[in-house]
């Protein structure tokens, strides 16, 4: 007995996308990377904006003694600042810098929100299909998910969230743009969750939250906007990072923001930066934090994405698969032509074609494409993807 039953589990549980990577390494090495078509990691494949470089260069030569100690736990108050000043550009709340709290990655703002609001047992809500990863954050703070089904379009079902309601439920747990469908939350469906977990929150005196994982915020199409969740509701907070607009995914830079507005602020806060520093992150990286205070409204070529979803949602709409054409993030969720979506992403498989179950995201009957690749390898899989799709739909 090596690891604890527990992680043995969570190894096995945890191993679809591993699986692939694995199975995608011995297929480059047997066919030669570039016959090879991997959809199935996050990792975006454009290269930070230049001035991401400029700056680093720029505070690589800051004479000013000190600046790679430790800090403040809940990160430099400057970027603090910067970042409350532009979450004030497009939110209605003001926020001071208290609010923010600088992280490791959106992974690290989560498992610090959570352990912040979670007693042992309280039970979160998750709209299907969802990032795997959740089920292990939550349970890292004794969270348990209450999985539901959303409707027409990946849409919230206010019925399905209203349905697993109980005494318990501490939060709700939504990520617009969505990982992974590219799905964008409207205004509309944002209002309607904030009024039933208003509702919900004065019932049981005590707030439901409602904690919102951005990541993808700048990564959208066809002119959209991501409508704000701290104007839908006081009692919520956002979980973003620079890992996917910025393509930083290995400097694991981000924040998580309180709403200026949330019931008990100053308790929540505290907790905040205790769990910052508690879960061994202490603060997030020194160097990152100050190159993001001055990247706040930078991005990447986001119409590049674009251009890769349209050439694969146009490829595949021709061949015959059926989807929901994303507004967001660089995923696509096509139904599976048959039940078995693990048999169907093996066929695929066979054509070097590798992308991952959706019965992986809670989404059985589906699979997830991740389109952050090169224009050239979407163009090259299409007629892999159009002859396996001929073999199970007759
Ligand atoms: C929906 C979602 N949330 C959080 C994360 C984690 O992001 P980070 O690398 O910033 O920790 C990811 C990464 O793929 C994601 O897709």
């Amino acid at each position: 007995m090596s690891a604890s039953k527990k992680i043995q589990a969570a190894i096995e549980r945890s191993s679809w996308i591993r699986k692939m990577f694995e199975e995608g390494n011995i297929r480059k090495k047997k066919y030669g990377a570039e016959n090879v078509f991997d959809f199935s990691l996050g990792n975006p494949n454009l290269e930070p904006p230049a001035k991401f470089k400029q700056v680093l260069k720029e505070l690589a030569d800051d004479p000013e003694p000190g600046q790679h100690g430790y800090m403040p736990n809940a990160g430099f108050e400057t970027t603090r600042k910067a970042v409350a000043d532009y979450l004030s550009g497009y939110n209605r709340p003001i926020f001071s810098a208290d609010d923010v709290v600088m992280t490791v990655g959106a992974g690290g703002g989560l498992n610090v929100v959570l352990k912040t609001i979670l007693n042992p047992g309280e039970e979160v809500i998750i709209p299907k299909p969802y990032f795997v990863e959740y089920n292990f954050y939550l349970d890292n703070h004794q969270g348990v998910p209450k999985v539901v089904a959303t409707g027409p379009g990946f849409s919230l079902d206010m019925g399905a969230i209203e349905g697993a309601i109980n005494e318990k439920t501490r939060a709700v747990l939504i990520d617009s743009p969505n990982n992974p469908t590219g799905k964008v939350y409207t205004e509309g469906e944002l209002e309607a969750l904030g009024k039933l977990l208003t509702d919900y929150s004065r019932k049981f005196g005590q707030p439901i939250y409602l904690v919102s994982d951005e990541p993808y915020r700048k990564i959208i199409y066809d002119g959209i906007t991501v409508p704000s969740i701290f104007d839908a509701y006081n009692e919520s907070f956002v979980v973003t990072s620079f890992s996917k607009d910025l393509s930083l995914p290995g400097e694991r830079i981000g924040y998580a923001a309180c709403n200026h507005d949330i019931s008990d602020r100053g308790t929540i806060i505290a907790g905040m930066v205790l769990c910052n520093r508690i879960l061994g992150f202490v603060s997030a990286p020194a160097l990152m934090q100050r190159a993001v205070a001055l990247l706040l409204e930078e991005a990447v070529d986001v119409s590049l994405y674009q251009k890769k979803r349209d050439l694969l949602c146009d490829g595949l709409q021709a061949c015959g698969y059926e989807f929901v054409k994303p507004r967001g993030a660089f995923y696509l969720f096509p139904r599976t032509p048959i039940e078995d979506d693990v048999a169907f992403v093996a066929a695929l498989q066979e054509e070097n074609i590798l992308t991952v179950p959706g019965s992986g995201f809670g989404g059985p009957g589906h699979m997830r494409i991740a389109y952050c690749v090169s224009d050239d390898t979407i163009v090259n899989a299409l007629p892999g993807f159009e002859r396996v799709i001929k073999k199970f739909k007759k």
